[in-house]
């Protein structure tokens, strides 16, 4: 049974469909994905025991997370923010708009739309206030626990390309994301050129999981073996596999 805020969600959602498949499917996985994080969001805060305040707020935080997605894909056929909008402040923006957060006071809103705000920038901006600093540390592992299985889905399915954005299929990694990945920074999207750039990228995400919950996951899952699967065993790249599996296993 779907509660009255996930059928209203689900009923935005589909306002976007245009019945146009290549579009849809693109939306539909979208919306999956947005119950997905907020069901990861639920055992996080069980794992890590957040009070039910704080696993209130971070549910509602997962939910809307990518509320701007489906206005995204309908008016610019990508999720590439560098080709339309920042999807984390229009989220933001659209989830201070209109009832989504109702039930809950101004400082918690404010935490709510901060944490939307910085879950797809590269770092969590220094100075936040505690309950938006939880939140916005929970909604980057929820979301990149699941992100990682569609990414690699996307990338088994050649019907699909949106993911890639017309990469190069070169074996190797360009410059300016070597670099990056050196100084164990994750690569922005617009320095990518190789298909081998956007999938060794997410070793870094093992850099970047803020809660013990969440690195235990991604190892136990598997993520690391799978994003390796998806790149040539080359010195460079095995190396970057295991530095990944390391800093997930280290407490
Ligand atoms: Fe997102």
């Amino acid at each position: 049974m779907l509660s009255k805020l996930e059928r209203e969600f689900a009923v935005y959602a589909q306002s976007f469909f245009t019945g146009e498949e290549s579009i849809d499917r693109n939306l539909r996985l979208k919306l999956a994905h947005s119950f997905r994080v907020r069901n990861e969001m639920r055992r996080l805060a069980q794992a890590e025991s957040f009070s039910p305040e704080e696993t209130r707020g971070a549910l509602r935080t997962a939910l809307l997370h990518d509320l701007s997605r489906f206005e995204q894909f309908q008016r610019f056929h990508s999720f590439n923010d560098a080709e339309s909008f920042d999807h984390g402040d229009r989220s933001a923006e659209l989830a201070a708009s209109g009832d989504w957060l109702e039930g809950f006071g101004p400082e918690e809103r404010d935490a709510i739309l901060t944490a939307i705000r910085v879950h797809n920038k590269l770092a969590i901006p220094p100075g936040l206030p505690e309950q938006a600093l939880l939140w916005s540390r929970a909604i980057r592992d929820a979301d990149k626990l699941d992100i990682i299985p569609i990414l690699l889905d996307y990338l088994e399915d050649p019907e699909n390309e949106s993911i890639v954005f017309g990469l190069s299929e070169k074996p190797e990694l360009s410059p300016l994301v070597l670099e990056s990945i050196m100084r164990g920074e994750c690569p922005r999207h617009r320095d990518m050129r190789t298909v081998c750039d956007f999938v060794a990228s997410k070793f870094l995400w093992a850099n970047d999981l803020n809660f013990h919950w969440s690195r235990e996951e991604f190892l136990r899952r598997g993520y690391l073996d799978r994003i390796m699967a998806h790149l040539p065993r080359t010195e460079m790249f095995v190396r970057l596999y295991e530095n990944a599996c390391r800093r997930l296993a280290a407490k």
